[in-house]
């Protein structure tokens, strides 16, 4: 009786273990999905005129970026938060034109290796990744470290003054 109760009291134990680490490693396992298929973390596509705004174009500085919080779909569907770098397209900055000439830059937060959340670091014009030292230009150009691309961007719309932001998307190799 005793015997059982321990291998009870065992296999509830690996039970429980084995259940705890799936969910850290999905819940880990999210953002590195998020950040490895392109478009993958994006809501369903919504109608263009539903884009949520994240800024007024008066906050968005032209050399330099402001960070806004937004949602995105994990691949489960659960929604994922992270920050949006907006900038002004600035002839000086912009070497490519990878948005059709939009009038905002609009650059994701989540790191293209493995999906941690990247910092603009202003004094160094850089983007960089704490995880592993993935270093972006401030165009979001991969200039070092294990990311397989650039940092993501979202697609711009303005209106009424604000900052729409709609899918993300992949930018080509350079
Ligand atoms: S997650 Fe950014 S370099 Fe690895």
């Amino acid at each position: 009786m005793r015997e059982d109760g321990a291998r009870s009291t065992r296999r509830d134990f690996l039970r429980a273990t084995t259940r705890q680490a799936g969910g850290v490693t999905l819940g880990a396992t999210l953002p590195v999905l998020a950040a490895a298929v392109p478009g993958c973390a994006d809501p369903p596509r919504r109608a263009r005129d539903e884009w949520p705004a994240i800024a007024k174009l008066s906050d968005v500085p032209r050399d330099s970026y402001i960070a806004r919080p937004h949602t995105v779909a994990s691949p489960t569907g659960k929604p994922l938060r992270i920050s949006v770098y907006l900038r002004r397209r600035n002839p000086a900055i912009d070497r490519a034109n990878f948005d059709d000439g939009a009038p905002v830059i609009a650059i994701s937060s989540l790191c293209t290796h493995l999906g941690c959340p990247v910092r603009y670091i202003a004094a160094a014009a850089r983007f960089i990744c704490p995880c592993h030292g993935g270093i972006f230009d401030r165009e979001g150009l991969r200039l070092s470290g294990p990311s397989p691309r650039g940092l993501d961007r979202f697609y711009v719309e303005l209106r009424d003054e604000r900052v729409r932001v709609g899918p993300r998307f992949s930018i080509p190799n350079q």
